[in-house]
């Protein structure tokens, strides 16, 4: 059995229709029995706290916004300490429909992050995007991985696979 320590907690929306498709790609990309689906909307500070490692999705709303879930529960994160964990952020936007803010609520989700002392994987070069600007970006990489289901629908894939190679050698 694969411990908690082990364990990478996935913590999205299940009511979202991109970011959860996005879930069930990587879950299946990864062994999928080290991944451990929680939606975000039904979650609570212990369980978040119980592990050591997690993704957590994140698409961006309400131009260049958290949606409300997160917003919701950041506040309850504030009480924990996560120094010593690692996060990988992923997130849905549109380069094209919202080019001003594209995935900007990556960036915020990072900012928050590390404000309580967690630490941030899985940074992407800014290479095959096309936009104006966008939060999540620091230098030439993203703070997570960009996912445009609407603009680059066929990209989504490959990109998960990239990415989670990428976190197999970083987590
Ligand atoms: C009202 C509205 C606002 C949006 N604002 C942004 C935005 O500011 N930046 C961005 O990159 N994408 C934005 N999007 C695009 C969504 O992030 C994109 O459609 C995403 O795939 C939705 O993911 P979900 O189905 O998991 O919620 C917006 C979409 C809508 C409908």
């Amino acid at each position: 059995m694969i411990s908690k320590m082990k364990k990478i907690a996935l913590f999205y929306s299940y009511n979202t229709k991109n970011t959860s498709k996005a879930a069930k790609l990587i879950q299946e990309t990864f062994d999928s029995q080290q991944i451990e689906k929680h939606n975000v909307e039904e979650t609570n500070e212990e369980e978040f706290n119980a592990y050591e490692n997690f993704i957590l999705g994140v698409p961006t709303w309400f131009d260049g916004e958290l949606p409300n879930y997160w917003d919701e529960f950041l506040p309850a994160l504030e009480e924990l300490d996560l120094s010593g964990k690692t996060f990988a952020l992923y997130g849905a936007g549109n380069q094209k429909e919202y080019s001003e803010n594209f995935v900007d609520a990556l960036g915020l989700m990072a900012e928050s992050i590390e404000s309580l002392g967690g630490k941030l994987i899985g940074f992407v070069p800014n290479e095959g995007y096309s936009f104006e600007h966008s939060k999540a970006l620091r230098g030439d990489h993203f703070v997570g991985l960009p996912l445009d289901f609407e603009v680059q629908p066929k990209l989504v894939k490959p990109r998960i696979e990239k990415w989670v190679e990428q976190l197999k050698k970083e987590f």
